[in-house]
Formats: C-alpha cells, structure tokens, sequence
C-alpha cells in the first residue's frame, strides 16, 4: 500500500522543477496526478516522464494568473479523474531585480499576479470542489521570503508572506470541513529559475545556508508528500520550512 493510493491530486507549475519533483513523487505514491504548466512541452514530457515509471498522469494546460482557466483546470481534473483530494499550488516566478524604490510597476503586478492572485484562484476552486468531494488537503509553495525578506525582490518578498496569511485564513475557515491547508517555504533549491543567476550570485547564495549547499527539488517533495498524506492529520494553517538553516540566523 502506497501513501497516495487512490488519490487524485493536481499540480501548478509541474513542468519544471519543485513542481515536477512534486508529480513525480505523488504518483509514486499511488496519486492519480494532473500535471499543469502554462509550457505545455514541459507539463507533457512531465506525463510521459510519469507514465514511463509506471505512474498515472494527464496534462492540463492552465495559466494560474487567469481565473477562467483556474476554474476549468479544476473542472478538467474532475472529468479526468472523478474527483480532487491534494492540490498543490505551486507556479510562481522570480520577477525582477530592483530596489523598491525603482522596482517596476509591471514587475511588481506581474509577480504579484502569478504568485499570490494565482494561488488565490488555485484555492478558491480547489476548496469549492474539496467540500463537494467531503475533503481534501492543499499545499501551497510560499519561499522563505514567506518570512525573510528577498532584497532586490520586493514583489517576491510580498507574494510569498502573503500567501503564507492566505493558508492561514484557509486551515481556519476550512478546519472543521475535513479540509486542510498548509504552506512550506524552501530555501534556495537548484532548479531552472534559478539558472539565470550568475556563478558568483550563486555562491553568496550558497554561503547563506548553514549547511553549505542549495536544496534540491525531491527535498521539497518530501516535505510537500508529508504534508499532503494523512501522517499530517492534524497539521492545518501551518507553514513548514525546508531549508538547510537558511532562517536559523
Ligand atoms: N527555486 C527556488 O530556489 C525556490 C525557492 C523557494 C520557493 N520557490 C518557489 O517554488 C515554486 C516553483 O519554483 P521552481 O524553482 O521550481 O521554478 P521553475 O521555474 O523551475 O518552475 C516553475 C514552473 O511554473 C510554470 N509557470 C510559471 N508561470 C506560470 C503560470 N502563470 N501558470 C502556470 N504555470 C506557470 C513554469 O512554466 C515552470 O514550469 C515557485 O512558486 C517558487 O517561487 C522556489
């Protein structure tokens, strides 16, 4: 018996990165997973990627910052599977460089946008169809920049606290309808949003880590897989960190 078995689950941004590590771990666990991704050749070699280590997957092309197609990405999970029990709100990008004062007003909103409106509308339609389905769980991928601050990221730094006070609101509000919501907070993990950073800039990064090294995607999986399963049964409005001592000092 797999941890997952006979779930369905869905998540955002699982093309690349902590989001593919995510899917592939779920359905390793058993979970019948929808992979979605704006890219969608990278949500669909995601699937063949799953299917070809003998889990089940399907691709949903969705774009997070867009309700209309949050709302249908639910809708599709639900005629592809009968059902949705985790959800994993997980899309989310860096935006610019700036100091706030001269932080772009397009950035700003563009980050904004995706990483906080985008979680926004993932949990919205995900809690309207878990309380039809009597349940369910959400994990919602907020950063350390939930709690300290990203300097040169200030639309970073506020999407991801914000969403940290979103799951919050939601393990209140929904505690009592067998419905549980959590965020966690990785530190910086090699994966391709951070491939435009130069060597030097990775290495001041590195150096923050008391362990001496960046997290990898599969570290934040089993974090998310934990919190996801009924071994988190009583965890709700919580916001887990994973990340080698990033905040510890
Ligand atoms: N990499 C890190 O160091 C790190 C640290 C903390 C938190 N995070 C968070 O983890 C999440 C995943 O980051 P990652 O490092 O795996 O990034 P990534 O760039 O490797 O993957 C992000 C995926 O999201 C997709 N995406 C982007 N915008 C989208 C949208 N509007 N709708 C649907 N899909 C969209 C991209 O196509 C991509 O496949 C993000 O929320 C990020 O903020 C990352």
């Amino acid at each position: 018996m797999k941890i997952l078995d006979n779930k369905v689950a869905l998540v955002t941004g699982a093309g690349s990165g902590i989001g593919l590590a995510i899917a592939k771990l779920y359905a390793k666990e058993g979970a019948k997973v929808v992979v979605s991704d704006i890219n969608e050749e990278h949500g669909k070699s995601a699937v063949a990627e799953i299917k070809s280590a003998g889990g089940e997957a399907t691709f949903v092309k969705a774009d997070t910052s867009n309700p209309e197609q949050v709302e249908a990405l639910i809708k599709a999970t639900v005629e592809a599977y009968g059902r949705l029990d985790i959800a994993c709100n997980n899309a989310g990008i860096g935006g610019e460089q700036a100091t706030t004062g001269d932080y772009s007003i397009d950035s700003w909103k563009k980050v904004l946008n995706v990483n906080l409106d985008g979680v926004f509308y993932g949990c919205k339609y995900e809690l309207n169809q878990m309380e039809k389905n009597g349940g369910g769980v959400i994990v919602n991928i907020a950063s350390i920049h939930g709690t300290v601050a990203a300097p040169l990221s200030s639309a970073y730094t506020t999407s991801k606290h914000a969403v940290v006070g979103l799951t919050k609101n939601i393990g209140v509000e929904y505690g009592q309808k067998n419905i549980r919501c959590n965020a966690v907070g990785p530190a910086y993990i090699e994966t391709p949003l951070l491939e435009s950073a130069s060597g030097d800039m990775k290495e001041a990064l590195t150096a923050k880590h008391p362990m001496g090294r960046l997290g990898k995607s599969e570290e934040v999986a089993e974090l998310v897989l934990f919190l996801s399963s009924e071994k988190s049964s009583f965890m709700t409005g919580g916001y887990y960190l994973v990340d080698g001592g990033y905040t510890a000092i």
